[in-house]
């Protein structure tokens, strides 16, 4: 009999920040007291008035098919926020909603990438993107964003892996998993690259937006660099900034031809995304944001406080990032050491798996996002729960041998 399975399925695996997260629910399960840092989504509640306009789209009956790409009061709550908090300015026709930004960026993928294409990744890399191009038959081309450049693509490095081949670039500010957000004058220095180079399309991944602390000031490339425009993809969506991961709505704007393709591929799957998540997106986009500042002061306070505390373990070092909800440390000082129980930890992985197994708390090996000899933390949880967690791994760090 032949395999159930297409061969296109064997190009992928799944996502591993989900396979430490089913293994800490698993230990939790048998009653252990498992502290998680490794989910990607706020710990904040969906605000109040963004959950009314939901309410509301129920009780008027907005329970139908919407347009593929999105509602018109969508779409235009899209096009609004993009000229006032990036400076771009997207035709109606030039912006899509899906089914998180992860459906935008997959589709945008699958509709572009053809069998050989490269697609240049910076690593550390979000965990999806290698495995999306896969599977679009793409060849991801990952690059080091290293730590002495702080987790950002140096232009040079740009440069180098740039061939005849190379369909996209994506870079995502603030990053997952490092945190780090690329300046104006860094963003400008890898647009000059660009601009030398007219084949290559750049999706711009800002999901993070809203995340940045110490007054980072975030801007995106096509803002940056109005020549790129014509070959962006600006990729946001409301998950990160209003809390909202559970209602699956990702947008993006772009030229008019990809935004196209991208909704062709999207008519064929999914269809619309949920025709009251869009109606609570109309809300949180156009509504107050004020909610945001208060977050961003919770989560810098968390993020300070990791980052100290990690800084003062023997054998870690730790970068302050710009945003996000994750600290990446270097635990490269820690590898050689052996654990209590006799065994030798030579990984970030064997490192994470010690955690989880001695400490009882879940974070991800950095060897996930393609960078090995460090691993992430979320913190995007309570500040009772993070001096728990540091606690824990200061103690499991002292008992390394
Ligand atoms: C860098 C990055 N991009 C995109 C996404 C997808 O977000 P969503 O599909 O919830 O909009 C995530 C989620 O973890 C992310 O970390």
């Amino acid at each position: 009999m032949s395999a159930l399975t297409a061969m296109r399925l064997s190009r992928v695996k799944p996502s591993p920040t989900l396979v430490v997260t089913a293994k800490a629910a698993e230990l939790k399960a048998a009653g252990k007291d498992v502290i998680g840092l490794g989910a990607g989504e706020p710990d904040f509640d969906t605000p109040d008035h963004i959950k009314e306009a939901a309410i509301q789209a129920i009780r008027d009956g907005k329970t139908k098919y919407t347009p593929v790409a999105g509602t018109p009061e969508l779409k235009k709550a899209i096009c609004d926020k993009f000229k006032r908090e990036n400076g771009l300015e997207y035709a109606i026709n030039q912006v899509i909603a899906g089914v998180g930004a992860k459906q935008v960026i997959f589709n945008a993928l699958l509709a572009t990438v053809n069998s050989g294409d490269e697609v240049i990744i910076p690593a550390p890399y979000w965990v999806s993107y290698p495995d999306m191009v896969l599977f679009a038959e793409g060849t991801p081309v990952i690059v080091p964003a290293s730590e002495k450049d702080g987790f950002k693509l140096a232009p040079a490095t740009l440069e180098k892996a740039i061939t005849p081949k190379t369909k996209w670039l994506i870079l995502n500010s603030p990053s997952n998993p490092t945190g780090a957000a690329y300046t104006k004058a860094e963003l400008r220095a890898l647009a000059d690259v660009l601009l030398k180079h007219p084949h290559v399309w750049i999706m711009a991944d800002d999901i993070y937006e809203h995340l940045s602390y110490d007054g980072f000031e975030f801007s995106t490339i096509a803002q940056i660099e109005p020549k790129l425009y014509e070959r962006t993809l600006t990729v946001n969506g409301v998950s990160k900034a209003y809390s909202m991961t559970g209602w699956r709505i990702g947008y993006a704007g772009g030229p008019k031809g990809l935004i196209s393709a991208i909704s062709d591929i999207q008519s064929h799957s999914t269809s619309n995304a949920c025709s009251i998540s869009q109606a609570a997106s109309v809300a949180a986009l156009n509504g107050p944001q004020d909610f945001l500042k208060e977050w961003r002061d919770s989560f810098a306070k968390r993020r300070n406080l990791a980052v100290e505390a990690l800084n003062k373990i023997d054998g870690i070092t730790c970068l302050t990032p710009e945003g996000a909800f994750y600290v990446f440390p270097n635990i490269k000082g820690l590898l050689g050491r052996t654990t209590p129980k006799g065994k030798k930890i030579e990984t970030c992985n064997a490192f994470c798996d010690y955690l989880l197994e001695e400490a009882l708390v879940a974070a991800v090996a950095g060897s996930a996002f393609g960078m090995g000899g460090y691993f992430r933390i979320s913190y995007a949880t309570s500040e009772k729960i993070m001096i728990d967690a540091m606690q824990r791994i200061t103690k499991a760090c002292a008992d390394l041998k």
